[in-house]
């Protein structure tokens, strides 16, 4: 018993992770294949601890046959093959932002919406924005209890989010700036190393980058519609690890031990909250691990029964990977998928 299961963008930092998660959390594989570019495929990349796989080019892959593909190779690739593999039958779950806000593809965090699983009739679920997933996983407990009417957050993303050439290029002008060599841009738009940027992804009519507009409507698709969120996105010099500054106004009284008893009780969540030195979660910590941490729990005094709390996550695993692989899994707890 098992899955036929093909990664795309298999060289990248998320592709990686999905393979590493897989093999660490024993999903029923029967069969897996690596995609990745023409420039990689013959190439070995491991998966678990004892198998080797041969990388597969995208282009002449035959999709038929196989039960999911778990597709993290940008939007522009996800455009072509994500609708080709689901056409053959496959189950995709897309990492990409490119089908995203379509209404009839599901956009899921299983800990939050995973009936919305049962509406993907074309195949295809989407894996919302990183700094998304550990945000909504944070929320879910607290709008339950206390109905979230407004969220503002800030957020410190990791350049991981940006993948691979990402954490590359604060290595890089990390390295020259030590040793005085002059500095070289590539993916950002500023320098990184020893840096903070206020811009992730391209910028919209009204001012928001399409990183923040992406947290508000994702949140809606995901939690709840009428939740307003206003977010400001930067980029950090840190290679793994997103962590978010959020203030939520409610409609109820917000009271502090109802909240942290929820936020110990939630499925995804980690409470760690000591209110001294060393009392709360970095992204260092986070690095590796599962959970949504929430720290910093206090009551916000200058709006009516406002709270504010500080969220880090591993990008690449809860924020990509992870929920990748958790949402493969609830379609096969949730008898969706069917073994070809
Ligand atoms: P490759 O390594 O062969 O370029 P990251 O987000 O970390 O940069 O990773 C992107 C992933 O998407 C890599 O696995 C990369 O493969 C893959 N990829 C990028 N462009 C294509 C493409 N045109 N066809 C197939 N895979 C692609």
């Amino acid at each position: 018993m098992g899955y036929r299961v093909a990664v795309m963008g298999a060289t990248g930092a998320v592709g990686r992770e999905i393979l590493k998660i897989l093999a660490e959390r024993d999903f029923p594989i029967k069969d897996i294949a690596a995609l990745a570019s023409p420039r990689s495929a013959g190439k070995e990349i491991s998966f678990g601890e004892k198998k080797v796989l041969k990388i597969q080019n995208l282009e002449t892959f035959d999709f038929n046959g196989w039960d999911f593909v778990l597709a993290s190779a940008g939007a522009s690739v996800s455009a072509i093959y994500a609708p080709k593999a689901a056409e053959a039958g496959c189950i995709v779950v897309d990492n990409t932002s490119y089908f995203r806000m379509e209404p009839d593809v599901p956009l899921v965090v299983p800990e939050v919406n995973p009936d919305a699983l049962k509406k993907a009739k074309r195949n295809i679920i989407a894996n919302p924005n990183c700094s998304t997933i550990q945000m909504v996983v944070a929320l879910k407990p607290l709008h339950e209890l206390f109905k979230i009417k407004r969220v503002v957050v800030s957020t410190y993303q990791a350049t991981g989010g940006a993948g691979k050439k990402g954490m590359d290029e604060l290595f890089t002008q990390t390295k020259s700036s030590l040793i005085g060599e002059s500095i070289t841009r590539g993916n950002f738009t500023k320098q990184i190393a020893f840096n903070c940027i206020p811009h992730i992804d391209k910028f919209m009519d009204d001012g928001f980058t399409k990183e923040e507009w992406k947290m508000t409507v994702e949140t809606k698709k995901i939690l709840d519609p009428d939740i307003a969120v206003v977010a400001t996105c930067v980029r950090v010099p840190v290679f793994i690890g997103h962590g978010e500054a959020i203030t939520i106004e409610c409609e109820r009284p917000v009271d502090l031990e109802k909240a942290r008893k929820a936020l110990r009780n939630a499925d995804g969540v980690i409470l760690y909250d000591e209110r001294q030195d060393e009392g709360y979660v970095t992204q260092i910590e986070a690095a590796g691990e599962d959970a949504s941490y929430v720290s910093r729990l206090r009551i916000d005094p200058t709006v009516p029964n406002g709270l504010a709390f500080w969220c880090v996550s591993d990008n690449l695993r809860k924020g990509a990977a992870l929920n990748t692989v958790q949402i493969a899994e609830s379609m096969v707890e949730q008898n969706l998928v069917s073994q070809k």
